[in-house]
């Protein structure tokens, strides 16, 4: 039998405890191993209510020795020292605004290794919401001090995309383009920071992110000068929405996200990608597709936040071909193989993003963001 697990939680949100949004508290796939041995969060009653949610059912045990971290950090425990073990990790849940800068209060990375010396960290995405330059400097930091590192861009575990990238190497296959629509189902997003761009970064970089970076990790990396965007904004009569459950009057009309971004751009290698993310539907479930093209390919990964299928075509096949990935846990893949890689069971390089990698992918969602803030608005009206 394993020895226990040790992790300390940094934020009491919802990617660490879960929401009607998503099961994404990552750490019960660790089943009884598992030892939340501390949780640290500003927003203390927000930390014991999340702590006491816990208190009953069948993971119950794990949570019961937390210790709460009274402010933020560094990291006093009601007075007690924690003693960090072999086998611990550090998740970082919390908004992207406190994190992967050197300014004191956005540090959390900085102020991690200096309170838990040499703990892997996995880092939630985006990396941050400061500018890209930081995070640079940041990661520099982390590297020099040997600290195992990753980030949840949790689709590139899905099988259905490892089996992408199979069919691209079995085949020898160059990549011609990456398609990606991301229609949103809006009506419980209720986070009024989500709606704020000034806070969250806006869509792309706080949603898109994943299929920007399913992107890079098909299409290679980005000509960043080359990314052009088009949006339809709150105040464009298409862009209204009759089932936000928010008083968006709250956010200064100039941090309203936009309801619809349409963005496309060039990779290094040639190929060319697009991304359409939209917030239009109602209720849960989202509509979500991304495909590559390759000469005599076509292959579409439809649905994977729900049930993963993957079309493809292929050349001296009429039919489309189908495969289904049922039972597929993404956030049970990457956590595993993160734990793994601690533990040594398994090489580091089987962690599929790093934080290099997911700061690129950072830079990539800015720059789409940056296009989108100056295109043009009103046709005659400049921006
Ligand atoms: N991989 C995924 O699919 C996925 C899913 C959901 C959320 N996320 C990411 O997880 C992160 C957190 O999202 P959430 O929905 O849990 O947010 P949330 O707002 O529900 O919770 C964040 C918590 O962090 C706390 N916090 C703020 N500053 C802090 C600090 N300095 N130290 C410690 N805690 C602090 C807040 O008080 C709050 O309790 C975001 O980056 C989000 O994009 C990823």
């Amino acid at each position: 039998m394993l020895p226990n697990f040790n992790v300390i939680l940094i934020g009491a949100g919802e990617v660490n405890f879960g929401s009607v949004e998503g099961p994404w508290n990552h750490v019960r796939k660790l089943k009884d191993r598992l030892q939340i041995i501390a949780l640290v969060d500003p927003d203390v009653d927000r930390a014991k209510f999340a702590l006491e949610s816990k208190s009953k059912g069948d993971q119950a045990a794990s949570y019961v020795n937390a210790l709460i971290a009274i402010k933020s950090m560094p990291c006093r425990f009601e007075g007690k020292d924690l003693n960090i073990l072999p086998n611990s990790l550090v998740i970082l849940g919390s908004p992207p605004q406190f994190r992967g800068s050197h300014i004191p209060g956005k540090d959390l990375e900085l102020q991690i290794m200096e309170a838990f010396p040499g703990c892997p960290v996995f880092v939630e995405k985006p990396v941050t919401a400061s500018l890209p330059e930081e995070c640079w400097r940041v990661s520099k930091q982390m590297n020099q001090s040997n600290v195992l590192i990753g980030v949840g861009y949790v689709l590139r575990y899905l099988r259905a995309v490892q089996k992408i990238k199979e069919i691209i190497r079995e085949n020898n296959l160059v990549v011609m383009g990456t398609n990606a629509r991301y229609v949103m189902a809006y009506e419980y997003a209720r986070k009024l920071s989500w709606w704020n761009k000034s806070l969250s970064g806006g869509p792309i970089i706080e949603q898109a992110t994943h299929f920007c970076d399913l992107s890079r990790y098909f299409g290679g990396e980005v000509i960043l000068d080359s990314v052009t965007a088009h949006t339809v904004e709150h105040d464009d009569s298409p862009g209204l929405l009759s089932a936000k459950r928010f008083d968006e009057d709250l956010i200064p009309p100039e941090s309203r996200i936009p309801r619809l971004t349409s963005a496309s751009w060039k990779y290094i290698s040639g190929a060319v990608g697009s991304l359409m993310h939209v917030i239009a539907l109602h209720d849960t479930t989202y509509d979500t597709e991304f495909e590559v093209y390759a000469d005599g390919f076509r292959l579409k990964l439809v649905d994977p936040y729900g049930s993963p299928t993957l079309y493809l075509r292929r050349p001296g096949i009429k039919e489309e071909e189908t495969y289904k990935f049922e039972e597929d846990d993404p956030f049970f893949s990457e956590i595993s193989t993160f734990v793994d890689a601690i533990e040594a069971r398994a090489p580091k390089h089987n962690i599929l993003s790093s934080y290099e990698d997911a700061l690129r992918t950072y830079e990539f969602t800015w720059q789409i963001r940056e296009a989108s803030d100056t295109c043009i608005r009103k046709p005659g009206n400049g921006i």
